[in-house]
């Protein structure tokens, strides 16, 4: 198979996302063909590294890179600006004057803190993406968006910077959790509804093989959410257009979720599952969604395994949290509604009342 590329495109940054099945074994020889450094600094967690690492470590000695693997926990608590901070000091003193890179190879929180790490020290230099969830290879690791967290909030601490690369191997998803798989989908069916109806009728059409991580399905799909994703990057790298902005459909509702479970309850495509089926709700009541679209988008979302209802007595605080966040002000809150499958509508000043009757209809268990 050939290797698919979409190019991030901003003035004069431009990056493939190289999309294939078992190319990690090569991405030594790719590697050597970008001139990118000639010492790789690798941070992973050990259990990507368990599943992983051979390939990658061995491919990249193979094309005579010097190679070192940092090491971080699995888990958000990694992305922190402590542990950043401990990742450059060892880089610093490890490869002072070297013409050194960094390969982030993990899941989200690894390409977040990577990333960071390369934009950060010495006022940035050279990195890559390897992403190896489902979440990772069509969203976080596309884009640019870089952050670590602190202890009061989340990517507080962060930066626009690109990879040199965004390498994609669909084989290393073989080894995600199905809860993994589910919660990439989730961002999947949000491209669909968000720009593009076909990848939602694609996911409906094969939402088995995708469970079951057929590799000719999963490829297409990271393919066309990466297509999705850097053509929106590219038109609006910084959010400054408001063309970025229609990605956080769901996401308004899903972050106070996450945040009013603090992130213990919900994966983080789990909570915007939820954050979908609660925007739905307000652009039908809005008169903005027909009824059979926002019916089969839930009905996706439960084919997937998506939540259905928000556990627990959980409404006060959710308001609690949507009202802390500045865009949440009364006539000044400002959502992404859709119109139909494939369409939205950014609109502000959503009546406080209808927002409220949304989430009601999904909280708790009745
Ligand atoms: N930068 C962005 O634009 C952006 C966008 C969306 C999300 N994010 C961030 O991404 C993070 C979430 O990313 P995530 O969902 O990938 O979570 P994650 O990085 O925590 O990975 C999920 C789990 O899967 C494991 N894992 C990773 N690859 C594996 C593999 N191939 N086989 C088996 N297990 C594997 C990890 O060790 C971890 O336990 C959050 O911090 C979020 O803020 C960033
Ligand atoms: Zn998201």
């Amino acid at each position: 198979m050939l290797p698919l590329r979409v190019d991030v495109s901003r003035e004069t940054i431009t990056y493939p996302i190289e999309i294939k099945s078992g190319h990690l074994k090569n991405i030594g020889s790719f590697l050597q063909k970008l001139k990118i450094g000639t010492h790789a600094v690798v941070v992973t967690n050990p259990i990507v590294r368990k599943h992983h690492g051979n390939t990658l470590l061995s491919s990249l000695r193979e094309a005579g890179f010097e190679v070192e693997v940092l090491e971080v926990p699995s888990g958000e608590e990694s992305k922190s600006a402590v542990v950043a901070f401990e990742l450059i000091a060892k880089i610093a003193e490890h490869h002072a004057g070297k013409d050194v890179f960094i390969v982030a190879f993990g899941g989200g929180v690894v390409g977040d803190l990577a990333g960071y790490v390369a934009s950060a020290y010495r006022r940035g230099i050279p990195y890559i993406q390897v992403p190896t969830t489902f979440l990772a290879q069509i969203d976080s690791a596309i884009g640019g968006k870089v952050a670590v967290d602190l202890p009061f909030g989340k990517n507080l601490v962060g930066a626009f910077y690109h990879p040199k690369v965004v390498y994609s191997d669909i084989t290393t998803l073989l080894t995600l959790d199905k809860r993994q798989i589910r919660n990439g989908l989730a961002e999947a069916v949000k491209y669909g509804v968000i720009c593009d109806k076909n990848v939602f009728f694609f996911i409906e059409s094969n939402v088995e093989a995708l469970l079951g991580c057929n590799e000719k399905v999963l490829t297409e799909i990271v393919y066309q959410c990466s297509r999705i994703k850097s053509n929106i990057v590219s038109r609006d790298e910084r959010e400054e257009k408001g063309l970025r902005v229609i990605l956080n459909f769901g996401h308004t509702v899903g972050h106070a979720i996450e945040a009013a479970c603090d992130y213990q309850e919900y994966h983080h495509g789990e909570a915007i599952a939820l954050g979908m089926r609660i925007v739905a709700e307000i652009s039908l009541q809005m008169r903005l969604a027909k009824e059979d679209d926002v019916n089969r988008l839930n009905h996706l979302l439960s084919r997937v395994g998506l939540p259905e209802r928000i556990e627990g007595p959980r409404l006060p605080e959710i308001l609690n949290r949507m009202r802390h966040d500045k865009k949440f002000k009364s006539g000044n809150n400002r959502f992404v509604l859709m119109t139909g499958l494939g369409s939205v509508k950014v609109r502000e000043g959503i009546d406080p009342q209808i927002i409220q009757s949304a989430i009601e209809k999904y909280s708790g268990n009745s």
